[in-house]
């Protein structure tokens, strides 16, 4: 459902967010000391920066362990509906998106906190849907992490579908799920404006896919090759009309290290996600995300562990601002309606991109300009 007033849905081609600004080190994998220190008044800082120059999301990640390694990569983090709550209270135009994980909250409480996030954003909330993957964190909260990808989907499906249910029903029903056995199950407020919140899914499986083809606006995923990144997109939108008849977007995630050269950029890259990589981090992220595979040929493991450390893994854009925006408009080109971006230090770089890279991919006609805020 197309939700009037949500910049999710604006008539920007190539739309623009911010991920993981709620992690310590963000996505960068790095010693260096202007790392990114995931303070409440850093990120109520950078979601003013970011709202005034009309990027058009905020994204969270979930992450209940760090990562380990010297600066305990991701180990201090703002839970994400508390911190999108007060974020939406605090922005005026960008949508702020919460992340849940389907094992870690009750449906019934989930429907609430975000119908209540929707009526502070006034519409501007969105719903990022995580059906687990990281089994230390499941282990943490004593719960079994599935082994098959089918029975994490199964049980996400069914969260998701009483979510919905209480959104829309007016009257108290009751559930007898495989997982759920609700009586009299009622939630109001319900999301504003009778519409239901803009939905997003980062599955990678056949089943994460199904998922998302099946319920979400919104499936991000992960670019290394530009030409599977087409198949992929292709394949996505293609299947969520023949299964569900559903539209959906596509959207991947990348880093930025934009500087005023392109040698001052890589020599940059090179600093923090080599000579300055958290390496014990770095191998610990991967270990978990299963990228220690055999079939892995030594020169693309070199290139992911760089990736990894400059970037958590996801696209590059390094360069200078024309560099970076002929890039993103090749993720345009390719089909995905939009990327997340992050930098080192958000605060300190996403000013120099605004100023540099947005007027830039509005001259390509990606994006429009930005009306000033009230
Ligand atoms: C953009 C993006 C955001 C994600 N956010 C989270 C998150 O906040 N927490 C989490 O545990 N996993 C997160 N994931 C992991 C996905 O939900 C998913 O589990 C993963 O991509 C593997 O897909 P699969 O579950 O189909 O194997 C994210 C992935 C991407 C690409």
């Amino acid at each position: 459902m197309r939700r009037p007033g949500n910049a999710m849905f604006n008539a920007n081609k190539l739309k623009l967010g911010i991920f993981s600004p709620n992690c310590s080190g963000g996505m960068a994998v790095t010693t260096v000391p202007e790392r990114w220190d995931a303070s409440w008044d850093h990120n109520l800082a950078l979601a003013k920066i970011a709202d005034k120059a009309g990027i058009e999301f905020l994204l969270p990640i979930a992450r209940w362990i760090g990562y380990g390694g010297s600066t305990n990569f991701q180990g201090h983090v703002l839970e994400t509906i508390t911190w999108a709550t007060a974020l939406l209270a605090s922005t005026q135009r960008l949508s702020v998106f919460a992340t849940a994980h389907t094992a870690f909250t009750h449906p019934i409480v989930a429907a609430k906190q975000f119908a209540t996030m929707d009526q502070v954003g006034h519409g501007r909330f969105g719903l990022n849907v995580v059906c687990g993957w990281n089994k230390p964190e499941y282990d943490m909260f004593g719960l079994p992490l599935p082994s098959e990808h089918a029975a994490r989907y199964a049980f996400g499906q069914e969260w998701f579908d009483i979510v919905n249910k209480i959104w829309q029903s007016d009257a108290p029903f009751d559930w007898d799920g495989a997982f759920f056995k609700l009586k009299h199950v009622y939630g109001a407020p319900k999301p504003v404006g009778g519409t239901l919140p803009p939905v997003m899914n980062a599955g990678s499986s056949a089943e994460g896919r199904d998922f998302a083809a099946r319920n979400a606006d919104f499936l991000f995923t992960v670019l290394v090759d530009p030409e599977q990144g087409r198949k992929d997109v292709e394949s996505i939108k293609g299947d969520a009309k023949a299964r569900y008849s559903r539209d959906i977007d596509v959207f991947t995630t990348s880093y930025v290290v934009c500087r005023p050269t392109a040698k001052e950029a890589q020599e940059y890259h090179e600093h923090y996600a080599n000579t300055y990589a958290d390496w014990p981090a770095v191998d610990r992220l991967m270990e978990l995300q299963g990228l220690h595979a055999k079939s892995f040929p030594p020169e693309a493991f070199k290139l992911f562990r760089n990736r990894f450390a400059a970037g958590h893994g996801v696209y590059p854009l390094v360069g200078d601002p024309d560099q970076v925006a002929d890039e993103l408009a090749k993720i345009s080109n390719i089909g995905f309606a939009g990327t997340t971006i992050t930098f080192v230090n958000y605060v300190d770089e996403l000013p120099y991109f605004a100023a540099e890279v947005l007027p830039r991919l509005e001259a390509k006609g990606l994006r429009q300009k930005a009306a000033p805020l009230s």
